[in-house]
C-alpha cells in the first residue's frame, strides 16, 4: 500500500474531528501531526503531499483518537504556551488559558520595582512564573490546595530559571501565607457548581475539579480572597482577581463589602471582562 501524504492525513482526521464535535478540526490535526513528526508549520504548508510512514500514521491515529474523545491537544502534547513561554500541564492541574494572559499584563502595569507577588491557586504556575520572568526584580509565593498541581509548578519554575525567586506552598488560600505582598492576584474557580455539568467536554472531563468549582454562586473563593487579602496586602499594594463571564457586578461587591475600592479592570482579547483590580478603601 502507497504511504499516505500529509494533505490526506491531515484532511481525514480533520473530519474525525469535526464529527466529533471539536471546534477547530484541522488546526489541532496539523498540531498533533506537527507533534508526531517533529516538522515545523512551514514544512507542512510548503510540501503537502510529504508521504508519511506506517509508524508515524499509526501514532498520529492514536493522538487523534484521544483528542475525538474530547482531550484538549495541550494536555495531550502535555505542554501549553502561555504570554510566549511554554509550561508544563498534567491532569492535575488547569491547562492555563490564553484569557488569562489578561492578568498577567493588568499586573505588570501595576507591580512596582522588586515587586513581592502572591498568587493564590497558581496550578501550573503559568501566572506567577511569567511575571517573575518578566521582572528580574520580583519575588514571589504561589499557594495551592493541590500537592501534585505545586509539583507541576516546581518543575515550571526550574524550566523559566525562576525557582530561586519562587516560594511554593500547599494549603486553603491565605492559610499557608504570612508577610506581606504589593501584588496578591488569583485566577480562581470560578463556576457555580452546577453550571459544570454543562462546560464543554473538553473542560469538564480534563480540567480538575478543583480548578473549576466556585461553589453554588461561583463567588465562594472571591469571598475567601477578599476576607483575608487586607491583612497580606502591603501600603498601596493591589489585589487582582480573574472573573467568570458576568461576574463583574458581583465580585465587585465582595470585595467592597470586604473594604477594598476598584483600581481598575481589563478585558480580554475577545472583550469581555476579565480581571478586576482592587485597593484598599482609604479611611
Ligand atoms: C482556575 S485554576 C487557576 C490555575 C492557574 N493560576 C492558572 O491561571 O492557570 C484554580 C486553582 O486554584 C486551586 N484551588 C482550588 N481551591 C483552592 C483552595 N481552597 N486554596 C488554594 N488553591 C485552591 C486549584 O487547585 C487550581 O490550581
Amino acid at each position: 500500500m502507497q504511504p499516505e501524504d500529509l494533505n490526506n492525513l491531515v484532511s481525514r482526521a480533520a473530519r474525525r474531528l469535526a464529527e466529533a464535535g471539536v471546534d477547530t478540526p484541522l488546526l489541532d490535526a496539523r498540531l498533533l501531526l506537527q507533534a508526531v513528526t517533529g516538522w515545523s508549520r512551514e514544512e507542512m504548508i510548503l510540501d503537502p503531499s510529504r508521504p508519511i510512514g506506517d509508524g508515524q500514521t499509526r501514532q498520529f491515529d492514536a493522538l487523534i483518537a484521544r483528542r475525538v474523545m474530547r482531550e484538549p491537544v495541550a494536555r495531550i502534547l502535555g505542554e501549553r504556551e502561555f504570554y510566549g513561554r511554554s509550561f508544563r500541564v498534567t491532569p492535575d492541574t488547569l491547562d492555563p488559558r490564553p484569557d488569562t494572559e489578561t492578568l498577567v499584563g493588568a499586573a505588570l502595569h501595576l507591580m512596582p520595582p522588586r515587586a513581592r507577588l502572591l498568587d493564590l491557586g497558581t496550578g501550573t504556575g503559568a501566572v506567577i512564573i511569567t511575571l517573575l520572568a518578566e521582572r528580574p526584580d520580583a519575588t514571589g509565593l504561589g499557594t495551592d490546595i493541590s500537592a501534585a498541581a505545586l509539583a507541576v509548578a516546581t518543575a515550571n519554575a526550574e524550566r523559566h530559571a525562576v525557582a530561586d525567586r519562587l516560594q511554593l506552598v500547599q494549603g486553603s488560600w491565605f492559610s499557608p501565607v504570612r508577610g506581606r505582598f504589593d501584588t496578591i492576584l488569583s485566577n480562581p474557580p470560578y463556576i457555580p457548581s452546577a453550571d459544570i455539568a454543562g462546560l464543554s467536554p473538553d473542560v469538564r472531563r480534563f480540567d480538575p475539579l478543583a480548578a473549576l468549582d466556585g461553589g453554588a454562586d461561583g463567588l465562594e473563593a472571591y469571598r475567601r480572597i477578599a476576607a483575608a487579602a487586607k491583612a497580606h496586602l502591603a501600603p498601596e499594594g493591589h489585589v487582582l482577581v480573574e472573573i467568570g463571564l458576568g461576574q463583574g457586578p458581583d465580585v465587585s461587591a465582595v470585595f467592597v463589602a470586604a473594604g477594598f475600592a476598584a483600581a481598575g479592570e481589563r478585558s480580554d482579547l475577545g472583550g469581555r471582562l476579565r480581571c478586576l483590580m482592587f485597593r484598599e478603601e482609604k479611611k
